[in-house]
């Protein structure tokens, strides 16, 4: 028993071959196609229906970026907005592309010059057809990628906030600045036993977000009578009636400095431990704090009050540059 093939008369020098019809034109009723193709325009309204709805997530999540929304907001819009496009892909992929499998019976390498022809005219035609009905979805599907594109760069934009300007290198000391405590209390000379201490911001700004981070100043009235000896050359008149003050940002990695060890005269910081010698400029004498705290220079007024007589003698917290 055997097989009935519809084969060529064969010539003799020729192999023998079993033809096989190649498709030269796209069909919407060809098998080879997935069911839902078969009602292409209505696929392609679904399709574009996604993608009109993927980029009408993408601007909403444009918009609620901008406006800061909730966090479940940006997430379900910008979610929203791949799950459509991304259903429009597939599903063009899927339904409107051409499908195998195309099957071949191949009994030599060669192609005839005949079927490498036909198969170039059906690639082309099959191909180029879907692609060319479609530039609606096309334009639809880049409108979609281009408001994603753009909403994409918000973060750029607007997520890296204000740039610092100078806020690293100066506080809101200046000279004539009065201390005064969390309350907008100035300080006076009588204010503070020897040996006690207090965190006092510059007038005026004790009560704003900046004070309270770059210009809390840990001050102490560590002796009786000023001014205080064993500080650094040229500090001898900032220390008046024995007060002294410091930055409270630890060099080390800026958290607040602010245990009092009054025996030995030391601040220390409750993070890594790090010591600060108060007598001596704050010089940093354990722990990984690589430079003293920077010093407050003091005055007292006609009245008693403490005043600051410049700002600080270097910029705040931990070094963010090479600093001798
Ligand atoms: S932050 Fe002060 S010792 Fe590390």
């Amino acid at each position: 028993m055997s097989d009935h093939h519809d084969e060529p008369e064969s010539t003799g020098d020729e192999p023998s071959r079993t033809p096989v019809q190649m498709p030269t034109s796209a069909s919407w009723s060809d098998p080879h196609l997935q069911p839902a193709a078969r009602h292409p325009q209505f696929v392609e309204r679904l399709i574009g229906f996604t993608f009109i709805v993927g980029l009408l997530s993408f601007c909403a999540f444009g918009a609620a970026y901008w406006q800061n929304w909730a966090p479940w907001a940006l997430g379900l819009t910008l979610g929203a907005g791949m799950l459509f496009v991304g259903t429009g892909i597939t599903a063009w992929g899927k339904y409107l592309m051409p499908r195998g499998p195309f099957v071949e019976e191949r009994h030599v390498l060669q192609s005839s010059k005949q079927d490498v022809e036909s198969f170039t005219n059906a690639l082309v035609e099959r191909g180029a057809t879907p692609v060319k009905r479609r530039k609606v979805l096309g334009g639809m599907l880049g409108a979609g990628m281009g408001v994603f594109g753009i909403v994409a760069m918000f973060p750029l934009l607007r997520s890296l906030g204000p740039l610092p300007k100078n806020t690293l290198a100066t506080t809101d000391w200046k000279a004539g600045s009065y201390l005064v405590d969390q309350l907008g209390n100035r300080i006076s000379q009588y204010s503070l036993a020897v040996g006690s201490f207090a965190t006092v911001f510059p007038e005026g700004w004790e009560d704003q977000d900046r004070g309270q981070a770059v210009d809390q100043t840990f001050l102490v009235h560590l002796e009786a009578e000023g001014p205080i000896a064993g500080m650094p050359a040229g500090r001898s008149t900032w220390t008046p009636a024995g007060y002294v003050a410091y930055s409270k940002l630890c060099t080390h990695a800026g958290c607040p400095v602010g245990l009092f060890e009054r025996e030995l005269g030391l601040l220390i910081c409750p993070c890594h431990q790090s010591m600060f010698k108060l007598a001596e400029g704050a010089i940093p004498i354990f722990g990984p704090a690589p430079r003293p705290l920077p010093q407050l220079p003091l005055a007292i007024d006609a009245d008693g009050y403490l005043y600051a007589s410049a700002g600080y003698n270097q910029p705040v917290g931990p070094g963010y540059w090479e600093r001798p």
